[in-house]
């Protein structure tokens, strides 16, 4: 029915004058009558040969059929909207023309009046009715394009609707799912059932717009395993509360599949990070040692040249001894007069007074330089893959002294050290996960600024953060640091690597890593790791 079309109506009335009545008053309201007939059968052929927008139904007929059984088989192949007209108000047949679901009542005898607005009524509830299926089956479509299969249950999970390629998920038609032959709860993987926690079910009855999404296995009729990832949630009744739920089914097993091989990836990553902070470590410790080197080997240049000075004071000496045992004063005379002369050259006071410095200074170098092998050896362990009671605030230490290099001109250390029991780790990749968030905090200083580390024990876990006085993180990026290759570093300085690994490290010692930061103030990011009573 078009806006310009009248709308047709089919008359079915037995009753020769009430027909006749109808007739002129639709005409006169300005619809289109079709015809009359007066049976069920008559009325059944007349739908399927004249396709009538709406088909005004006596429901007391003549012959075999009545109104409502007619009703009931044109039902079977239109969707046509039915208005009953009836005389009487039978309990039965009310409840037999109900579940028709008919568009209307016209109660005999009625008036011009009431014919109009019933069967506008009725017209306006047709096209509300076909607006909303066509809504519904867009979405239903547009699910379909996507590949969600579609159930909607009551609050208890009983089903009354199933839509999607549910052949194509699960291997089962939506019909035998909606028997409940097999039921979802067969279908899901034995090891992912309850696939709700009771607090699920508990807010999925109550609170309004709850939603939940899951992730996990179905088992095909074929008896493949197949992984999908189901939004589940309550949909409202009219006063806003949960009345039934929803849940839209997806496949993501192919997406699985390259989210494994990624994880195999970010373990090679994970490797050639590791091989990249070796990298850092080596830079440093180059740097680290050359100086010391540098002044060690300028001070032993010195200090020959000293020696030399010396040995010829002492030989003059060894001279002047001989001279004086023979007596042989006027040599012992000359001899004394060169060793001054020689001891003014060399500047044998200021030498004498130097040595000590030089020694000092050149322990100093050494000492550092041990320091800085000793933090290596802790470092590059001997089993990298070994799990062991570790001194947190030792390995703090040797990555301190490693990256030493690097933080010295901007940033002030602060230690805020608790004494902390040995925490079961390893410690290379612990120590991998300080390197990260120390060089981060240096780098995420512009100019000058301060990095405490603080170790602290909270529960069952040894805390250790942190902080530094640098840019801060912006909220929009937040939710990125852990995401691999997230920088906001220029190209060549940050691989956006370093977080996303140190945060693989932690949850794989059942450990958690925390960030709060606030821009232009700084950040601090606390690794907690469970104490370990037996190590
Ligand atoms: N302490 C911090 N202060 C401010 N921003 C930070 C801090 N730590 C990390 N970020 C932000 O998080 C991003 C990701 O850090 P991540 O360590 O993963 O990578 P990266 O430092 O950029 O590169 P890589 O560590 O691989 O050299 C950084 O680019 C930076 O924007
Ligand atoms: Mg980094």
């Amino acid at each position: 029915m078009t806006q310009q079309q009248k709308p047709r109506i089919l008359i079915v009335e037995d009753d020769e004058s009430m027909a006749l009545c109808l007739g002129g008053s639709l005409d006169q309201l300005g619809y289109e009558v079709l015809g009359t007939v007066t049976t069920g059968e008559e009325a059944i052929a007349a739908v399927k040969e004249h396709l009538p927008d709406l088909v005004l139904m006596d429901v007391v007929l003549s012959g075999k059929m009545d109104g409502i059984a007619a009703t009931e088989q044109i039902h079977l192949f239109s969707n046509v909207p039915v208005v009953y007209i009836t005389g009487r108000t039978d309990i039965e047949q009310w409840q037999r023309a109900k579940i028709t679901e008919p568009f209307g009542y016209i109660l005999k005898p009625f008036e011009l009046r009431e014919l109009d607005v019933v069967v506008a009524a009725a017209f306006y509830k047709y096209q509300k009715e076909q607006e909303i299926s066509s809504t519904k089956n867009r979405c239903y479509s547009c699910l379909e394009h996507f590949g969600g299969i579609v159930l909607h249950s009551d609050l208890d999970f009983n089903l009354f609707l199933v839509k999607g390629p549910v052949e194509h998920i699960m291997g089962y038609e939506p019909d035998q799912i909606m028997a409940g032959n097999p039921r979802m709860e067969d279908i899901t993987h034995p090891e992912e059932v309850p696939l709700y926690s009771p607090e699920d079910l508990q807010k999925l009855k109550t609170v309004p717009n709850y939603m939940a999404v899951k992730e996990h296995r179905v088992v095909t009729r074929d008896n493949q395993v197949r992984w999908v990832r189901e939004n589940v949630k309550n949909i409202l009744d009219q006063y806003g509360k949960p009345a039934s739920i929803e849940r839209v089914i997806y496949d993501i097993t192919d997406y699985k599949k390259v989210q494994d091989s990624c994880q195999g990836l970010q373990k090679q990553l994970l490797q050639s990070e590791k091989l990249a902070s070796i990298g850092q470590l080596t830079v440093g410790v180059a740097h680290e040692i050359n100086n010391p080197v540098g002044y060690i080997s300028s001070n032993m240049e010195v200090l020959r040249q000293y020696v030399t000075g010396y040995t010829d004071v002492l030989k003059m000496a060894e001279s002047l001894k001989k001279s004086v045992a023979e007596n042989n004063m006027e040599q012992a005379k000359v001899i004394v007069q060169e060793m001054s002369k020689l001891e003014e050259e060399i500047s044998l006071d200021y030498m004498m007074n130097d040595v000590d410095k030089l020694l000092q200074h050149t322990e100093m170098g050494i000492e550092k330089i041990r320091k800085v092998v000793m933090g290596l050896r802790t470092f590059s362990h001997r089993d990298t893959n070994m799990m062991e009671p570790t001194d947190i605030e030792g390995v703090l230490e040797s990555v301190m002294a490693i990256v030493y290099n690097e933080i010295k001109y901007k940033a002030v250390i602060k230690r805020e050290f608790t004494k902390l029991p040995l925490v079961h780790c390893n410690s290379q990749e612990i120590g991998q996960v300080f390197i990260n968030l120390l060089i981060n905090a240096v780098q995420a200083i512009s100019d000058k600024g301060e990095i405490t580390i603080k170790t602290f024990i909270e529960g069952n876990h040894v805390g250790v953060a942190v902080s530094d006085t640098g840019s801060g993180i912006s909220p929009a990026n937040m939710k990125s640091i852990f995401t691999p290759f997230f920088t906001t570093k220029e190209k060549g300085k940050g691989t956006g690597l370093g977080l996303s690994i140190s945060y693989e490290i932690i949850k794989r010692h059942n450990g958690d890593i925390l960030v709060e930061s606030q821009p232009h103030v700084g950040t601090t990011f606390t690794v907690l790791l469970p104490l370990d009573v037996n190590a």
